[in-house]
Order: C-alpha cells, then structure tokens, then sequence
C-alpha cells in the first residue's frame, strides 16, 4: 500500500493566463498521460464554470455547469474568476493487501483551478480534476474562509452532458427499496428519471462510459436526475429535513468519477476508483485475511431453519458445530452464523431494538463455538443484523466488536433491512455515509473485517479501510429463494460485473448446487450449476461464500473447483463480453501462477472461442474445465457438467459451449 518505485510529482504554481490555451475565454486544459482522454475546464461569460470530456476525439461529456447551492446564503454557480491555476502530474505504483490486482499504477495529470467570486463576498472554491488513461475524476473542494464556514447544501448542480440519447444501464433510487437491489435495466437516457451511480453508458459512437463517485466521505450520495434527453444533473440524497449535505470549510466534496473506454471489459479493469481514494489508514494489515466460507444461512432463506428461536432454529451449538466440521473437512476458512443472538423472534424486520450484540440464544453457545471453531482451524464469523436501528447498534458497537474480538472472530456480517435507517434517513444519506463510516472504523479498531449488507453503495473505501472487505448492494443469490418475481434472471450476472460490481467487491454469494428446492414463491436459481462455479471468477468478493447446504456438497466432484478457487486476485482481465448477454473473465491467483477462467451466458445458449494468449508464453498450462453438459439447460436440467482435462499453451484457442444460462469454469496449473 505504499507509494512503491517511482515518483513523479511535480507543481507548476501558474497564474491566470499562463496556462495552456486562451486567456481571454479562460480555457484550460490537461490531457491523460496516453493523451486520449482530454478535460477542458472554461468560465463562461457570466463566470459559470464549466467542464467537457473527450476521448480520441468522440465527445464524451459537452460543456457542462459545475456549482453548488446553500440552503440560507447565496449558490456558488456563477460570478466566478480565474485566480490561479497549479498543474501537477502523478505516476506512482502503489500494492494492495488484496485486490483483483497486486499493483495498481497511479498514472494522471491534474489540474486544480482556483476560483474566486468577483463580487460580493469573494468566496472560494478549487476545481480539482485528474485526468487517467481510464477516464476523469473531479471534485470541489472548498478552502477555510471568513465569509464561508458552516453551510448546508441544498444542492449540487454538477451537470453530465452527453452528446447523444446514449443507451445507459440504471437502477431506480429508492423506488424499489433503499440499498440497491434492483435488475438493472437497458434504456436511452431519455426514458429514465432518477438512477443510481454507477451508471454504465453504451454511447451511440461505440463508447462504454460508467458515471459514479470515489470516496464518499460525511456527504451524501451521488445520484442523478435526468434533465433533459442528453443530460444528468448530481442529485444528492437529502436528510429527512430536506438538507443534503452538513459541512463546514474546509472541506471537499466526493470525486465525481467518469471512467471512459472502448470495450466493456476496460471499464471493470478500471481503477480510477480505487486510485481517488486515500491511501490505508490501517498500517498492520496481518490480520486482514480474504477467505471463503459457508454459513447457517441459505437454510434460513429457504425456511428449513428459521433465525428466531423455536424447533427450526438453524444457530443451535451442534447444528454449528457440523457446519464447522464441514470447513474443517473442505479447507474453508469461516463459517457465518445468523440468528445466534438475542432479537430475531417476532417480526425482526419492523424496528430492530430488540437486537442484542453481546446476548447470544440459551442453545447458542458461543464461547464453546468458538473454541471448537478454533480447534478445528476455522473462524467464527459474526453476524449483525441491525434492522435499521443504527444509534442503537451504535450504542453497542464497542461492545460488540470487544466480544468478536475476544473470541477470534475477525470478520463481521453486518446487515440493515429496512427503508430507512432510524425509522427516517436513508441508507445513502450523509447519515448513512456517516454511519457506515463509525462501523468500519470502529471495526479495524478491534482487527474486524466488515462484510456489509444493505450498504450505501461502494465508492473505493476499501483502499483506506482494507478492513471493509465485501458488500451487498445489489441483488444477490438470497432472491432464488424468495423473491416474489421468481428470482434472478440469467441475464442478471452478465450485467453485474458492468454495473453494480464497478462499485467495488460484492458478496453475491455464488454456489448453488441443489435446485430441487420449493419455497412459497417458486423462486429459482435461473443458472447451470457450471454457470454456479463460473461465478467464482466473474464476480469478485474477498470474502466468497459457498452459499449451498454442506449437504448439497458432499460427495460432489464439481465443489473441487469451489475449493481450490481463490478469493484474491494478482492480475484481472476482461475477454470478449457484451453486457447483458455473456462474458469471460480471467484472473490470476494472488499467489503463484494458476490463472481462472469465468464464462457465463443470459438465457441464450452459447459457443465462444477463448484466446489463451493471456497465459504466460514459455509455460504449458493443466486445463481442468467444467463445461455445461450437453443437456444441460438453466430451466431444463442444470445438473449436467464435463469436467474434462487438457494440457493448453497461450497458442490454444478454446471452444466453449455454454448452455442456456450456463457458463464454463477453468483453472489453468503450469506444467512444471
Ligand atoms: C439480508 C441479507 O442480505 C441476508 O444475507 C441476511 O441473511 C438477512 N438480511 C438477515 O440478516
């Protein structure tokens, strides 16, 4: 996580005028180092600032407004000078703790634009953008001044102007429910209203652009209102009273972030993201340990168990200790136990007040758990469901955490099902942003990894927090059990990686072996099981769950590829995809020289050839492939998989045939 290699930093401190272009319509501009994506920032006659995008050449964004508004003093959009600009450039190597990369190179231009009011109070406020080879990102950043200090934000007016009614995948804002779980859906921009960030844009000059932010820090979320056919305007999540953003001077905005390339895989392999956010707070990270696990979960969902007390009560002491036993035996390293404390009986979905952190059940015994747990060489993982009450778990959080730690747990479910957080503010919220924010710090505090469900979206916390290992946000596998339209689409997780995953890890919660369950409302797993293992791959999660019953497991010679495959990853690239309807993703092993292969189709049966020339040159590779069977079919008979073997070089092209909602799972060994 340190700067590693080489530095270039330096600063041209360069007055009005000075700079590139044009003084008189006081034009500035700065390039990516690769010189395709060009940021020209201008003032307007009125003094309104403005920016525009480019990428060799094709219009991204057209000129478009920056500024922000006050509820009780003036808005800072207009009446604006040019007192100095800086330029500074950056190419800097820096490692992850872990990642879908080892190093991850910092390579951008900057350009900081000073501004100054030239009537009335002379406020001040810095436009600061970096411009990477995979796109822009800009934020606003307000100095400390007398005659601006203590402000609520009623407004953010930064505007994206596309040139065209591009197609974009969005999910509604709080219509369907408040963390995120919705299908994404394919529009033209002008048949949208408010959508979620990460937008991902399919331009009609053949761009993939994604809109989003990076380090949302005490603000609030990001989303965007559609203003007219072309347009988005930031549209922050307000409080309940109507404010949207509490802050005092100084202080800076989140980056606004737009990743820009040319096929759909460069915007997963962007890292723009991660690059905008602070480096680790956390100097120890020893005790940060990705890891796949299992949990008393999925029986819950398919009300074989129930998280309340009673005859089905899944976190009993000898029911967790078979599910330990079953790590043990498998080489997983945690198992997550839900409904172990005190709160779940009744409706514990309605208020959350009931819920102890500390309290575990009288058939729950923890410190045994533990120990046995310990013994057999697998962490406990804990859980915390909050329903919304957040002060309340507030309230508990040292404790909580005090108790984990103590016992050798080190990582924690956390969880928030419920509209609001507190009975009135929403999840993405500067409240919610606030929130989350104590729970990761706190955690790390007490070596705590945080997988959080019902979030507020990822922004690249994760940089700062390696402790804030996976999140929800989005729908996951839970919905083939329950959701009431049947469950996720096969079209669903080749949108996913495109989308939702570029907020960062998900914990999707792949691994689904048995489909002959019945729950009330007919949902299913609309997959292969080979598209199960393929998931591995495709969706990213430093903590990956094998979500299936252990007894849907045993004796099944498909969960090898569950066990060897890894949770981190040195290398990530993106093969041919289209968004919507298929993709391959290859990713090297964090340690050592296995690549994985994901491939995973819609509803469409598939035949796609792979190029291996990713595999190193000098090496022949072990090929052990699970394919989708001939008859095998996500409706049909998900059942059938070939598990075949063949030696392979970076020569190799591979037919893959993938079946109606299937996909294919590879692990390449190097032959020694
Ligand atoms: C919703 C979470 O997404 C799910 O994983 C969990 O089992 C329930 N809440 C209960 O906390």
């Amino acid at each position: 996580m340190k700067n590693s290699r080489y530095t270039f930093y330096f600063i041209l401190l360069l007055s009005f005028g000075l700079l590139s272009c044009n003084s008189t319509n006081k034009t500035y501009q700065i390039e990516s180092p690769n010189h395709n994506n060009i940021l020209t920032f201008s003032l307007t006659e009125k003094g309104e600032p403005q920016y525009n995008l480019s990428h060799n050449g094709k219009t991204v964004i057209k000129p478009s407004f920056l500024g922000i508004e006050f509820e009780d003093v003036k808005a800072m959009t207009s009446g604006f000078e040019v007192l100095n600009v800086e330029k500074n450039t950056v190419n800097t190597n820096w490692e992850q703790p872990w990642g879908e990369f080892k190093t991850i190179t910092d390579n951008h231009n900057e350009l900081i634009v000073h501004l100054k009011e030239t009537k009335g109070n002379n406020r001040l406020v810095n436009l600061v953008f970096r411009v990477f080879n995979d796109g822009l990102g800009f934020r606003y950043a307000f100095p400390k001044q007398d005659n601006l200090n203590k402000v609520k934000i009623s407004n953010e007016i930064t505007e994206f102007t596309f040139p065209f009614d591009n197609d974009v995948w969005w999910i509604p804002v709080h219509a369907e429910n408040s963390y995120y779980e919705s299908f994404y859906r394919k529009t033209p921009i002008s048949k949208t209203d408010t959508i979620n960030t990460p937008a991902t844009f399919e331009t009609k000059d053949s761009l993939f652009v994604a809109i989003h932010e990076a380090n949302l820090t005490d603000f609030a979320s990001m989303t965007l209102l559609k203003t007219n056919n072309n347009q988005y305007e930031s549209n922050l999540v307000p409080w309940a009273d109507g404010v949207k953003v509490y802050a005092e001077t100084p202080f800076s905005t989140p980056w606004r972030t737009i990743i820009v390339g040319d096929t759909p895989g460069d915007l997963v392999t962007s890292t723009l993201m991660l690059n905008l956010n602070e480096p680790s707070k956390i100097d120890d990270v020893s005790w940060i340990e990705p890891s796949k696990y299992i949990g008393i979960w999925w029986g819950m969902h398919l009300e074989k168990y129930t998280w309340g007390q009673g005859e089905k009560h899944g976190a009993t002491t000898e029911n967790t200790k078979h599910y330990i036993d079953f790590a043990a035996k498998n080489g997983l390293d945690g198992v997550l136990v839900e409904g172990w404390n005190v709160g779940w009986d009744g409706d514990w979905t309605a208020d959350g007040t009931a819920f102890s952190f500390t309290q575990s059940y009288p058939d729950f015994d923890l410190e045994e758990i533990s120990k046995y747990a310990a013994k057999n060489n697998v962490r406990l993982i804990g859980h915390h469901e909050t329903a919304g009450a957040s002060k309340h778990y507030e309230n508990q959080l040292e404790d909580a955490f005090a108790l984990y730690n103590k016992l050798g747990v080190n990582a924690v479910k956390t969880g928030y099902v419920n509209k609001f957080l507190d009975k009135k503010e929403w999840h993405d919220g500067q409240y919610g942003v606030r929130h989350y924010r104590k729970v990761i710090e706190t955690a790390a505090k007490y070596h705590i990894m945080i997988d959080n469900h019902e979030p507020v979206k990822g922004t690249g916390l994760q940089r700062t927090y390696p402790n804030l290992m996976t999140q929800e946000g989005g729908r996951g596998q839970e919905y083939n059990a329950w959701s009431a339209d049947g469950g996720n689409t096969p079209e669903h997780t080749t949108v996913m990686p495109f989308t939702r995953m570029l907020s960062g890890p998900f914990d999707f919660t792949p691994g689904n072996f048995n489909f002959d369950y019945k729950t009330p409302n007919n949902a299913m797993v609309q997959t292969t099981l080979a598209k199960q293992l393929a998931l591995y791959v495709v969706i990213f999660s430093p903590l990956q769950m094998a979500s299936d019953l252990p007894e849907n497991y045993e004796g099944k010679p498909e969960f090898e590829f569950i066990k060897e495959v890894p949770s981190i990853w040195s290398d990530t690239k993106v093969l041919d995809s289209k968004i919507g309807d298929y993709t391959t993703i290859v990713r090297k092993d964090w340690d050592g020289d296995n690549w994985y292969l994901g491939s995973i189709t819609n509803k469409e049966p598939r035949n796609l050839k792979v190029d291996l020339s990713f595999l190193n040159a000098n090496k022949k590779y072990t090929a052990i492939i699970y394919a989708d069977g001939d008859v095998a079919n996500y409706k049909l008979n998900p059942y059938p998989v070939n598990i075949s073997k063949q030696t392979v070089d970076n020569q190799t092209v591979l037919d893959l045939k993938l079946a109606a909602g299937g996909g294919t799972a590879i692990k390449f060994t190097p032959i020694m």
